[in-house]
């Protein structure tokens, strides 16, 4: 029995590839790769970095499209639908609520990076933002860039978007999100496979000229010489000495999930619109490769090596850390420097948005899709409802701007720790309660490759045991207040929590939004057990 107001498939196997792809290569491949491989040793972060790629991203993303496609055929494309039936009971359901909360609280704040990305477009398409090249690049340009971000972002205060009138910045939002709302409501196909197929390969063809350009770069006259090399050699000389702190491991691990979009319950999502015979094997190593094309070789080369050639290792290293800023504060200063700077302004924040775009179309239609079959509603009142419980996040976040806390806050709970809690269920219900024969099994209907006999080791065993020592060890870092080696005390995240406003408020937010999502879950329990589909999966002689 179908499930489904509106049944609907992707139009061909490349555009549902295309679709995966285009949601996992985002602002995370640009902003956030450079700044976490830069802050946590370099060339040594590569190495947690590829090893979480190998033991957990690949393997769980496989398990995530074979769950995906399996839960279409009984007539689920929500995460707390799919999951139901591979858990075999209601804690599954409740668990892959986190799997439409990631999406929609990462989209709280993702569009509204996505809607700096098209500001700045404009701004390069129009004359640029105002930076003389002649002038002192650290007492005026750095001082004048990380003014315009914070003006842009509103981070002085409160409602600074909005008061004296309204920022620009705001026309920027309106497009965004009216561009998203748009897409997602033209459906799978029409909308959002049509959008990654046209923007995936402008995205690498911009990304190479990029690339190229950036490779063949002098240092300015009046530096020091710092060259090419010396970029390269700042991201990825490896500082061995990090790899004992366990925050580095944490770091790579979250950096893998969040770039691939694995454990973000959009997979599943996507791969449940896949018939039983399509390709998954092979089609979820080809969307993960081409993000880590997209990853390590643009992202990596282009942001942080054009910063250093230009303002010096130590002004990018005052720009990059876990957060997205790097290319906001520090390009611009590149772009002002170099011969046809606004082309080059225009095209680098043009593919930004592009890969934030298809990423956050991606964030909108696992909760469409929920509340769709949830609720039983058809794709207008679908759209309506997501469309309003994305504004209020926006609207929540763009208010409470003051020091980004709320953003943050949302991001490291939403798109750090919670990702890592759903790759968890995923894998152990794949591997352990679906039973691993039975999900190869499956993974294997109409796979163009064969999962490796080593990977189902993997599977089954070292993916849920790196991924609960990475769990514990994150608690045990970021929790907890920590005695630096002088004395001082630095708060953990639990004081943080007790006793910060902002932090608090953001939290409240999220409960609220935990709530609404359970209890649509419970509503659509009723409705899966009346239509008598096989929610808790317990009848696999029907598979
Ligand atoms: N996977 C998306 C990104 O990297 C969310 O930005």
């Amino acid at each position: 029995m179908t499930n489904q107001p509106t049944q609907q498939q992707w139009g061909s196997r490349l555009g549902v590839i295309l679709a995966v792809a285009g949601s996992a290569v985002g602002l995370g491949n640009f902003l956030r790769f450079p700044g976490n491989a830069a802050e946590n040793g370099g060339g040594a972060f590569m190495i947690p970095y590829f090893l979480a790629l190998v033991l957990v991203g690949i393997p769980i993303g496989w398990a995530e499209w074979a769950m995906g496609r399996y839960g279409g055929r009984k007539g689920f494309h929500s995460a707390p639908g799919i999951l139901g039936v591979w858990c075999q009971g209601a804690w599954g359901r409740y668990a892959g609520v986190l799997g439409v909360l990631i999406p929609l609280g990462v989209y709280f704040y993702y569009v509204l990076i996505e809607s700096w990305c098209l500001y700045y477009f404009w701004k390069y398409c129009t004359g640029g933002i105002g930076l003389d090249a002649s002038t002192s690049v650290a007492d005026v340009q750095v001082p004048k860039t990380h003014a315009f971000f914070n003006d842009v972002v509103g981070s002085a205060e409160h409602g600074a978007l909005f008061s004296n009138g309204f920022h620009p910045v705001l026309v920027a939002f309106a497009i965004t999100v009216v561009l998203n709302v748009l897409f997602v409501y033209r459906g799978l196909s029409k909308g959002i496979e049509t959008v990654c197929k046209y923007a995936m390969p402008v995205m690498a063809v911009l990304g190479i000229v990029i690339l190229v350009r950036v490779l063949t770069l002098d240092a300015p006259a009046g530096t020091n010489g710092q060259s090419v090399n010396d970029g390269l050699g700042f991201l990825w000389n490896p500082d061995f000495e990090k790899l004992g702190n366990f925050k580095t491991w944490v770091a790579a691990t979250g950096q893998i999930f969040f770039s691939l979009s694995v454990g973000f319950g959009v997979i599943i999502n996507y791969a449940s619109y896949m018939k039983k015979k399509d390709d998954v094997v092979l089609s979820g190593l080809t969307a993960s490769a081409t993000n880590e094309f997209f990853e390590v070789v643009l992202g990596g080369l282009i942001t942080v090596t054009a910063s250093v050639v230009f303002v010096g290792v130590l002004l990018t290293s005052q720009a990059t850390g876990g957060s997205m800023s790097l290319g906001f504060k520090t390009l611009p200063m590149v772009f002002a420097q170099m011969p046809g700077g606004n082309f080059f302004g225009a095209a680098f924040f043009l593919i930004l948005f592009l890969a934030a775009i298809t990423s956050s179309l991606s964030m909108l239609q696992p909760s469409k899709a929920f509340f769709e079959e949830a609720l039983g509603i058809d794709k207008v009142k679908s759209t309506t409802l997501v469309t309003v419980w994305g504004l209020a996040g926006n609207f929540f976040v763009l208010w409470y701007s003051k020091g980004l806390t709320a953003l943050d806050t949302i991001d490291f709970w939403v798109g750090s720790v919670f990702i890592m809690m759903v790759a968890a269920v995923q894998i152990v219900a794949f591997g352990w309660i679906f039973g691993l024969k039975r999900g190869i099994a499956e993974a294997h209907e109409g796979a163009q490759l064969h999962i490796p006999k080593i990977f189902q080791f993997v599977i089954k065993y070292v993916a849920p045991v790196y991924l609960l020592v990475i769990m514990v060890g994150f608690f045990l870092t970021y929790l907890p207040d920590k005695v630096k080696d002088d004395g001082a005390v630095e708060a953990g995240y639990w004081s943080k929590v007790m006793s910060d406003g902002d932090t608090q408020r953001t939290w409240l937010f999220l409960l609220v939004t935990i709530a609404g999502l359970v209890a649509i879950t419970a509503i659509g329990a009723k409705r899966w057990r009346a239509q008598g589909l096989d929610l808790d999966g317990q009848h696999p002689a029907k598979d």
